[in-house]
């Protein structure tokens, strides 16, 4: 069992030892099940497991019943026995209780650490997503964008993208020249989409200190891979936003991590669960993308496990992919169910001894249908295999233990404070208070003038040419002040949100279009 993650005990009498082999990890893989047939402890054990390996693990708690990881298990606990039992029944001879080294994540940053993003590094496909944005708002955010990358304004927040959005609806005529008519009544719902997204916390999930992949990457020095939990209980108030968040972190993992082909052990597993909100009236375009990732992160050597009650929830080119599935137990009430239940038993390779079908539809609670990639990453034999019981706490961690692993974790005090430099809206707001003096200082010398001459140039002014205009001494000023603005925003972009920025609207995967 060395090189895999040991999963339960299959074959006669659940005597032969299952496991997910580590080489393949990187393949995929799949948990499903109906509610209460052992998903959740699934991924308990499984990230107990990579962890014991070495290998990091994301995964949001949906929940909150997962926190228990960062706790062991106790004698007293009362399923102490059936634990016990079960371990005795697979031959897990070392079976004992040890927690294991977690850090806690939280989007609204109440039950973890802040996770944060900057708008720019959403980018305008998954934003219009996460907004819910029409075709034709959608053209107007990726208008907005490209403009905050010609004008050189960092879109680090929601109030950035506001203030962006103020200043595309004020110079719209003059935008329109090169972009196309731009509708206020458009610029207007993209306004309120935010407003709803702010009221429902998307504010706390934009803005500085963004989170660095490297620290949900972290092996501890007694070489255990960090289980990140992300608390996701109250987030799955806003499914769109979870589901657009964890497909945020997909692609840029996709995209930061280098090449690494494959690895004798993933580098990270990332498990999606509930992962139908993903692909809920989600655009082709947006599948496919997704199938991309799925298909392409593989060689940066990530493992994505995708949770969902029916395998059906997922898209069936996506499905293709997840080499390592673990089955539990499917309802077969309706005619439906047993249609659903018979294309997911129709995706394995049957094992003599029983029927797929029926295993499926039988197997108790914690068990499961299990198919493991094997030597050449060839789908192994469907087993019916026991799930083994954890070694961590069953169930959440008490909210003062929580407390203590948050503050003791090697980020700590990293990302709880947040960091609001200058970015679109301070320099928005900056250029119109300046353009707001200089027109004033201009008044006020025009007033200090002989009326003749005061005379001739307020002819100048009203004789409607542009051209005169563009050669004005407001005007002028104003480059100059741009020009110092952008001297100004080229040393914030040597940073690196600055550079990320840059990259995120040139284009890749998901950022441009
Ligand atoms: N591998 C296992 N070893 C021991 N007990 C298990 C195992 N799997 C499941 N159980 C028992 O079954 C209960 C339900 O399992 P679990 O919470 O994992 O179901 P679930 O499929 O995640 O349900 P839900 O859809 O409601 O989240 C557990 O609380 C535990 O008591
Ligand atoms: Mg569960």
């Amino acid at each position: 069992m060395e090189d895999s993650v040991f999963i339960g005990g299959g074959g006669e009498n659940y005597a032969v030892k299952q496991g997910l082999t580590l080489k393949y990890a990187n393949r995929h893989g799949l948990v499903a099940g109906a509610t209460g047939t052992g998903k959740s402890v699934t991924l308990q054990i499984l990230a107990e497991g990579f962890s014991k390996a070495g290998v990091p693990v994301f995964l949001s708690d949906v929940k909150g019943d997962l926190s228990g990881i960062a706790a062991a298990g106790s004698e007293t606990f009362k399923l102490h026995q059936a634990f016990s039992d079960r371990a005795a029944k697979i031959g897990f001879d070392d079976y004992g209780y040890e927690a294991f080294p977690v850090t806690f994540w939280d989007l609204l940053g109440e039950q973890g650490h802040p996770v944060r993003t900057t708008v720019a590094e959403m980018g305008p496909l998954l934003l219009a997503r996460l907004l819910e944005l029409s075709e034709a708002q959608e053209g107007i955010l990726n208008i907005a964008f490209r403009l905050a990358d010609e004008q050189g304004l960092p879109l680090l927040d929601l109030k950035d993208l506001q203030a962006l959005l103020v200043w595309v609806g004020e110079n719209r005529k003059d935008l329109a020249l090169r972009y196309g008519a731009i509708s206020v009544a458009s610029v207007g719902a993209i306004q309120r989409r935010l407003l709803i997204l702010e009221n429902q916390g998307g504010a706390k999930l934009f803005g500085e200190p963004a989170l660095e992949l490297t620290d949900i990457m972290m092996i501890d020095a007694d070489g255990r891979g960090r289980i990140n939990i992300l608390a996701a209980d109250k987030l799955m108030g806003s499914p769109r936003l979870y589901a657009t968040f964890l497909l945020w972190l997909l692609s840029e993992l996709f995209e930061e991590l280098p090449e690494v082909g494959d690895p004798d052990k993933p580098k990270l597993v990332f498990f999606f669960d509930e992962a139908h909100l993903l692909f809920e009236d989600a655009p082709k375009a947006l599948v496919d993308k997704v199938e991309q990732v799925a298909r392409l992160i593989r060689s940066k050597g990530v493992g994505v496990y995708f949770i969902s009650q029916n395998p059906s929830d997922i898209p069936e080119d996506i499905l293709g992919q997840l080499g390592n599935r673990i089955q539990h137990a499917l309802r077969a009430f309706t005619a439906r169910d047993r249609k659903q239940l018979r294309l997911a038993a129709e995706t394995y390779r049957d094992n003599p001894r029983f029927s797929t079908e029926d295993a499926i539809r039988e197997v108790g609670v914690g068990e499961a249908v299990t198919s493991m990639l094997m030597k050449k990453g060839v789908p192994g034999i469907v087993e019916r295999t026991l799930i083994r019981p954890p070694s961590s706490k069953l169930g959440p961690i008490d909210p003062s233990d929580r407390k203590q692993v948050i503050n003791t974790s090697p980020v700590a005090g990293k990302y709880e404070t947040l960091k609001d430099r200058r970015s679109a809206y301070e320099i928005l707001k900056l250029r119109a208070e300046k353009a707001a003096t200089d027109a004033e200082a201009l008044e006020a010398q025009e007033e200090d003038m002989p009326v003749h001459e005061r005379e001739f140039n307020a002819g100048r002014r009203y004789s409607g040419t542009r051209v005169t205009r563009s050669t004005s001494r407001t005007t002028r000023k104003q480059d100059s002040f741009g020009e110092a603005m952008g001297k100004m925003v080229m040393k914030e972009l040597s940073g690196t949100t600055g550079r990320k920025l840059v990259r995120g609207i040139l284009g890749s995967l998901f950022k441009g279009r």
